[in-house]
């Protein structure tokens, strides 16, 4: 199948294209400032998704089965600081490629978030209203509406969480984060009253694609992890299963002990039902995605000498990733 990837530079857009890769497929993967570097690609691109010329001479020359879209302007601060990109990426942006999608009878499959949701409740179903606090969420909810009224059938929109796995430098996955302020000598404050349901990232990736495999799915989805999680518990785990003394770097803290917290959904649970039980793919306990932590890169030494174990150096290729 010929697939469009947008975002490939992204965290999950890189992990997409390499699922994709792993699976058979064709892929065009298109970056938006920087080139997707990533071995076996049939084509990389960087494209200004905003120019809507650009995109729609790219889609009708390509021609693709599926468009996988992973560009977003994916932070509460950046799109609180930059409305108007907000918009056109997070909204304009999927509508455009939903129509296009239909016009060249590709499935279209759109990542949203759990930020669409206010946490009040937790436990969200796909069905459930959304009720976003922040731009961030406005916006992604607006591309869910808009993915679907015009992707119709061929449209599959994934509502999705905090992503745990490896990025190429070392800086974007959850215990790489922690890992920053670890090897600083910082132990991190973690709320115990804050939940999440984090999914690993190669486990999404593989999501999408068997989405592009499986024409019949479409609609709106939940996909995350098994385990519903406060960020304490996160931490804490995360050290143990590097061996790190959690007493000395996580630290326990409630929400109300912090004065700048603004606006944070407190429980984004979800439901998976109903995707779980039609997929193939298997949903993940916290557990097992652990098991796909690395050591991040540039945190080795410091590592090492903390715990006395050996890190196994990867390649910097693209594809070991
Ligand atoms: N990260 C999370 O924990 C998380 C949680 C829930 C849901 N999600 C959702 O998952 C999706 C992917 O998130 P992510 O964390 O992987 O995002 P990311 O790492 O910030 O990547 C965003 C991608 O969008 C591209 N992009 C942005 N503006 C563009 C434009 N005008 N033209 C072309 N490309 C553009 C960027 O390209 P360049 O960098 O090359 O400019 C980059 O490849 C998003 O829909 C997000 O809402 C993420």
């Amino acid at each position: 199948m010929k697939i469009v990837v947008t975002g490939a530079t992204g965290f999950l857009g890189r992990e997409v294209v390499l699922s994709a890769l792993r699976r058979g497929h064709q892929v065009i993967a298109l970056g938006g400032t920087r080139l997707p570097v990533i071995e076996g690609a049939q084509q990389a691109l960087v494209l200004n998704l905003t120019d809507e010329i650009k995109l729609e001479a790219l889609l009708l020359e390509e021609f693709p089965q599926a468009i996988i879209n992973c560009a977003a302007l994916a932070t509460i601060d950046g799109c609180a600081q930059n409305p108007e990109s907000a918009d056109k990426i997070n909204h304009f942006l999927p509508r455009q490629l939903a129509q296009l999608a239909f016009h060249v009878g590709a499935k279209i499959i759109h990542f949203s978030t759990d930020m669409v949701f206010n946490g009040e409740t937790g436990r969200y179903q796909h069905t459930d209203m959304p009720s976003p606090l922040h731009l961030y969420g406005k916006t992604k909810a607006a591309g869910e509406v808009a993915v679907l009224k015009y992707g119709r059938e061929h449209a599959a929109v994934i509502r999705t969480t905090l992503l745990n796995g490896n990025s190429p430098k070392g800086d974007r996955g959850l215990h790489e984060r922690l890992f920053r302020d670890w090897a600083a000598g910082r132990p991190t404050l973690l709320f115990t009253d804050e939940i999440r349901q984090p999914v690993s990232l190669t486990n999404l990736a593989d999501v999408a694609i068997e989405l592009c495999e499986r024409p019949n799915l479409s609609g709106v989805y939940h996909w995350a992890g098994a385990d519903a999680l406060s960020r304490h518990e996160m931490g804490v785990r995360i050290a143990q299963h590097f061996g790190l003394d959690a007493a000395k770097f996580v630290t326990a803290s409630l929400r109300s002990s912090a004065p700048n917290l603004g606006i944070r959904p407190r429980d984004l649970s979800l439901q998976l039902h109903p995707l779980a039980g039609k997929l193939r793919t298997p949903v993940q306990a916290f557990d097992e995605q652990l098991g796909e932590l690395r050591v991040p890169r540039g945190y080795e030494d410091w590592y090492e000498k903390e715990t006395g174990r050996k890190v196994v150096r990867l390649l910097e290729k693209g594809i070991d990733y």
